[in-house]
Order: C-alpha cells, then structure tokens, then sequence
C-alpha cells in the first residue's frame, strides 16, 4: 500500500463521474431540471388545448399527451429528488409560445417540435448517465415521446 492512488479504478464510488466521461452530478441535475420544466410545459399546453379544441382526435391526442407529460414530470421529480436536490416548480417559456398560436393543427405542429427537442435531449444526455435505473426511466420517456410524436404526426397529416 501507498499513499499515492494507483489508477481512477481505486477512487471507487467516490470517483468523479465527470473524469469518467460521464455527465457530473450538477450536470445531470441541470438536465433534468430544464426537462422537467419543458414536460410541465407541455403538460399544461396539452390540458389547456384538450379543453379548448373541438376536433375529437386533436382533444384525445391531447389526453394522451397530457397523461404522459405529467407522468414523465413525476418521473423527473423523482429522480432529481432521489439525486438530493429541489425538483424545480418552473414552466417552460415553450408554454406561452405554444399557447400564442390558436390553430389546432399549428398548435401542435409546434408542440411536436417540442417533443423532438425533449428526444434529441434525452439522445444527448443518455449515454452520459451512469446510474441504471435514471438511465432506464430516461429510456422509456425518449421511447414515448417518439411515439407520441407518431402518434400527433398522423393527426397533424389527417387534419390536414
Ligand atoms: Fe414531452
């Protein structure tokens, strides 16, 4: 035995993720923080629109959006939580941008747009996350997103 720590192997749990190639701790809370407030987003732009519009397959794809954003917002406060930290209580500014455009269609052409970002983030930051069970949860939100996004893109074409 040495003073002197042979290779990162002996830092063990305490080894810096960052130096591993992985996001740090403040990188990965950072992320999650600014998902959690795009899912609020949308959650609250897909229940104000399953309100307020009329057609049938845009006010259900709504209620399934709305279910899935709100389930994905628990899931992120969750794992902030569970990472020691304050799950932030802001909306994402996609909110009021969304809620300026009055067309069923354009609405969520622009929310589609929304969820493609909340994708090519998750792409992004997956492959930087260690923990398995943050990584797993990440996984299955980037797999729904890109169904709901199918799912609008056939409404979107239909109400064409
Ligand atoms: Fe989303």
């Amino acid at each position: 035995m040495t003073n002197e720590p042979s290779s990162p192997v002996c830092y063990g749990a305490g080894a810096d993720d960052s130096y591993m190639g992985y996001a740090s701790r403040d990188e990965i809370l950072a992320a999650l923080n600014e998902l959690l407030e795009a899912e609020r987003a949308g959650a609250r732009v897909a229940l104000a629109s399953r309100k307020s519009m009329q057609d049938v397959r845009f006010s259900e794809l709504m209620r399934i959006v709305r279910a899935d954003e709100a389930r994905w917002c628990a899931m992120l406060s969750r794992q902030i939580r569970r990472l020691g930290a304050l799950p932030s209580r802001r909306t994402g500014a996609f909110y009021g941008r969304a809620m300026d455009i009055d067309d069923p269609r354009e609405r969520t052409i622009f929310l589609n747009r929304g969820q493609s970002w909340v994708v090519r983030k998750l792409d992004a930051l997956m492959p930087r996350v260690r923990d398995e069970v943050l990584h797993a949860n990440l996984r299955k939100m980037a797999e729904k997103h890109r169904t709901n996004i199918d799912l609008a893109e056939a409404v979107i074409q239909e109400a064409g």
